[in-house]
């Protein structure tokens, strides 16, 4: 953007009239108070649980990023974990460790194995497409109701319970919000599926830590609620070394990395999102502050 100034918020001096759109992750009280000519905030992740939280929020449009590099990504992550927990691959880690030959019985197929996605955004409609191509059994729950090729979509807390009993893979890709944070905790974990062919409920959480109770994950792993988890996110980042999740046998732990926004990638999105702003069309993927999403 060469035609306009840039400034780092809290490091360069800067007259705060003249700023018309800031770009920030989570930004410290104040720091988004006195701009009178703001235009627009940008989140630099897909995510606006940080913005959310910000008191005084300035009433222009909050714009997230949404894009392709991005969401295939998270595709991949979810893909490769559903396919890891289909074939239990950690088991065959393990043996090869111990060098042991451990070929006694044939696995489930994908078209055997129920997949939940909770939350059918542009991540969530990704994921689900790619988990179908590779023949699971995909369900989806969304806040409102939605129709979608080759795939049932619940909603709703009406359609809660009938999703996760039908679920044996919850794959959580759900949003940081006032109703859903704590919503991954024992309560909902002992609604999942029971009768399925992986053993036991797999939980993959790669959408906020928030939305998880990781006390009720490690006791719903050690009770058999859960077979097993995937954790890309958790409560405190990074995870505290204390935490009884990083050498949980049935846990595997990734570092907030499923779908990293690339930042050169993000900085072309915002600078788009401002030229079709100043050549007068409308700002996309634009945040309901109500909904918190
Ligand atoms: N781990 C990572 O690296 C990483 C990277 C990127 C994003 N994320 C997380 O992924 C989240 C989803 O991203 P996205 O781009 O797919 O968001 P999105 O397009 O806004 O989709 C959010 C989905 O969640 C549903 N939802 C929201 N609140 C709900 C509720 N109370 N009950 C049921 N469903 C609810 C929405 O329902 P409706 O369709 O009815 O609106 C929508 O289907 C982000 O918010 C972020 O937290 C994580």
């Amino acid at each position: 953007l060469p035609e306009h100034d840039i400034v780092v918020l809290d490091e360069d001096d800067f007259d705060r009239n003249r700023i018309r759109y800031v770009a920030t992750w989570g930004p410290k009280p104040g720091s988004l108070s006195h701009l009178p000519a703001l235009e627009a905030v940008f989140s630099l992740g897909a995510g606006v649980d940080h913005l959310m939280s910000y008191q005084g929020l300035p009433d222009v449009p909050i714009v997230r990023v949404s894009q392709d590099d991005l969401t295939h990504r998270m595709s991949e992550y979810v893909v490769l974990h559903c396919l890891m927990h289909l074939r239990d691959q950690r088991r065959f880690d393990a043996a090869q460790r111990a060098k042991h030959w451990d070929q006694d019985r044939a696995p489930p197929i994908a078209s055997e194995v129920r997949v939940g996605v909770m939350g059918s955004g542009v991540l969530g409609q990704d994921a689900a497409r790619k988990l179908k191509v590779m023949g699971f059994d995909v369900a989806a729950w969304s806040r409102s109701p939605k129709s979608s090729d080759g795939y049932e979509i619940f909603s709703a807390e009406e359609g809660l319970a009938a999703f996760l009993a039908r679920t044996d893979i919850l794959v959580s890709l759900l949003p940081l919000t006032p109703e859903t944070r704590g919503i991954l905790n024992r309560s909902l974990f002992g609604k999942l599926a029971r009768d399925g062919r992986l053993g036991g409920p797999i939980l993959i959480n790669a959408g906020r830590g928030g939305l998880q109770v990781e006390e009720d994950i490690v006791a719903c792993l050690d009770d058999g609620t859960l077979k097993a988890a995937t954790l890309d996110v958790f409560q405190t980042e990074p995870l505290p070394q204390d935490s009884p999740l990083w050498t949980h046998p049935q846990v595997t732990v990734t570092p907030h990395n499923s779908a990293v926004s690339d930042a050169e990638m993000t900085a072309r999105y915002i600078a788009g999102q401002i030229r079709r702003h100043e050549a007068g069309e409308p700002f996309q993927n634009v945040v309901d502050p109500r909904r918190g999403y």
